[in-house]
């Protein structure tokens, strides 16, 4: 199996947890450091998502060391707060060149070959930021909700030819991506937690895996909320206005 994003956070965690259950893990991630850190039995592939030719090299190497991949599993990704007082552009390329155009990527990359194979599993991690606009998430909920959608598309078509696709949406998970927050973070969970939940949910090959249940029930009610009384709820309870 393959997993970018695995150097920190949520990422690593399922790479080694797969690890310990004996799967044959190749992680990505930019950071050649960190990635070293993994347990010795993790295979390490340095690369940056952003980039489209060395995202193909990398799947084609993989495959050349490992074997076909199996399971996809599209982690990297990341977050910077937005206020619309100091709304800059370049957050957003950035965040929708690594979080979304990353995924499309290593799509465009392992997709040719599982369908030749009429088999594997894709996964890519979204967010239950992106069920609905939320403050501070200008730039990360639109790609996150893009995420989502994305496997909507891609799953009727891709279920025929007997490939697996799976949108893996957490909510707060305690990690460096959100150490950076300020604010009281809900039904915060740890990241060896997140991962086994995920890992669960791609065993079961469920098409949506959100966690946890408690936070994606609230946010999933809230979002067939008519937009009034979702505003409201957001002022009363987020801007505490
Ligand atoms: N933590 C949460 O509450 C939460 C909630 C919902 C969804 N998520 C999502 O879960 C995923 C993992 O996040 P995390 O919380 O575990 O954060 P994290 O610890 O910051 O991990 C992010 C990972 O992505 C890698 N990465 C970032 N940009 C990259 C790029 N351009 N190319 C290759 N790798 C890149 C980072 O490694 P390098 O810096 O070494 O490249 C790191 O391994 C992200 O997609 C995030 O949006 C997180």
């Amino acid at each position: 199996m393959w997993i970018t994003g695995a150097s920190t956070g949520i990422g690593r965690e399922i790479a080694l947890q797969l690890t310990a259950l004996g799967v044959a893990v190749a992680a990505s991630a930019r950071s050649v450091e960190k990635l070293n850190k993994l347990e010795p039995g993790v295979r390490t592939y340095p690369l940056d998502v952003t980039d489209q030719s060395a995202v193909s090299a990398t799947v084609e190497q993989i495959e050349r060391d490992l074997g076909p991949i199996d399971l996809a599993i599209m982690g990297a990704g990341t977050y910077t707060p937005v206020a619309a007082d100091r709304f800059d552009p370049t957050i957003f390329k950035h965040t929708m060149a690594a979080n979304y155009f990353g995924v499309v990527n290593c799509l465009a990359a392992i997709l040719p070959r599982m369908l030749k194979r009429k088999g594997g599993h894709i996964a890519w991690i979204g967010s239950v930021a992106g069920y609905r606009g939320l403050p501070k998430a200008a730039a990360y909920g639109p790609s996150k909700a893009a995420l989502i959608n994305l496997a909507e598309c891609l799953k009727p078509e891709l279920d025929l030819n007997g490939v697996t696709v799976s949108v893996i949406n957490p909510g707060f998970v305690e990690t460096p991506l959100t150490a950076q927050n300020d604010f009281p973070m809900p039904f915060l969970m740890t990241a060896p937690l997140a991962a086994r939940l995920t890992i669960q949910g791609l065993v079961r090959k469920r098409f949506e895996i959100a966690y946890p249940l408690r936070f994606v029930a609230i946010l999933k009610f809230a979002r067939v909320l008519p937009y009034a009384l979702y505003f409201w709820l957001l002022r009363r309870t987020i801007l505490n206005a």
